[in-house]
């Protein structure tokens, strides 16, 4: 028989008071989102990327932030967010690996160095971030949660636009998610990956540059239309409260219309 107890509010499930979030990629696009959301949620949110003026304003906007100028290509940066998180706030509890960069081109054309450089931000920036946000938690013995922003392109092939490299890190990260969140669960640490479809962002510029892009993007998708920013808030929330997803780990939650359901 499930146990009873205390229904739970509504919104008092996915509040994050008190709790401490690092965003990467937060200087744009979705991480400038997720960093707003989970503010005001009640979280205070280092955020993280190169651009550090854009990181400023942000910080100016949103309560106990802090910006943290960082190359996440560069091995020597990697641990810059987690050392400002502890620093500024004593610890983290929540790490959204959401920096990415692509570089369409077709895989004929795809030099190694290119594929090299896109895994390092894609892939290995996540991993090494999130070992060292499990051992800040390991160190505390406190329970956490781990959001990689992959994408449909990680569950599936699509050819046009050609992009191996961004493909294969994604795909890359989807399984580092299942890996992670079987090795850490037993610790409370939980390890999950949001998997967008098609979003209008700096990445997604050329795509949406003219209407073909949008009806290229509304054929391929079961609902028929992109993705709005804020259609992503409660997948990110979900995933970052305890209280709203202690149980869930090393899932693949697709916010895409759809598309991977065709
Ligand atoms: N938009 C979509 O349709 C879509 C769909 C599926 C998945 N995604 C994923 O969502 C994430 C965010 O993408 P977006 O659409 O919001 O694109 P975006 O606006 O281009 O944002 C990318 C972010 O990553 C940061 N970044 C890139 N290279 C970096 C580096 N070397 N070091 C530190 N930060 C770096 C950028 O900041 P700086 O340039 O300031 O460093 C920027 O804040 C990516 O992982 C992307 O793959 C996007």
């Amino acid at each position: 028989m499930i146990e009873s107890g205390p229904a739970a509010s509504g919104e008092a499930i996915f509040r994050l008071d008190g709790k401490v979030a690092i965003v990467t990629g937060a200087s744009s696009g979705l991480g400038e989102r997720f960093a707003r959301v989970l503010s005001a949620a009640g979280a205070r949110v280092v955020l993280v990327a190169r651009r550090l003026e854009r990181l400023e304003g942000l910080a100016a906007e949103l309560d106990g932030s802090v910006p943290v100028a960082c190359d996440l290509g560069r091995s020597e940066d990697l641990e810059l967010p987690v050392q400002a998180a502890i620093r500024s706030h004593g610890r983290v509890d929540i790490l959204v690996n959401n920096a990415g960069i692509e570089r369409s081109r077709p895989a004929l054309e795809e030099t190694e160095e290119v594929f090299r450089e896109v895994l390092g931000v894609n892939l290995v920036a996540p991993f090494v971030l999130a070992a060292a946000v499990a051992r800040d938690m390991r160190s505390r013995d406190a329970p956490g949660s781990i959001i990689n922003i992959a994408s449909i392109l990680g569950i599936v092939g699509v050819g046009r636009p050609p992009q191996a490299s961004y493909t294969a890190s994604k795909g890359g990260l989807i399984n580092l998610t299942r890996e992670l969140s079987a090795q850490w669960a037993r610790y409370g640490i939980r390890v999950n990956a949001i998997a967008p479809g098609f979003f209008a962002s700096e990445m997604t510029d050329q795509l949406f540059s003219d209407e073909s892009g949008y009806r290229w993007v509304a054929r391929h998708t079961a609902s028929n239309r992109h993705g709005h920013g804020h259609e992503l808030d409660g997948a990110l929330l979900f995933l970052a409260s305890e209280a709203a997803s202690s149980y869930v780990t090393g899932a693949v939650l697709p916010v895409d219309g759809g598309w991977t359901s065709m």
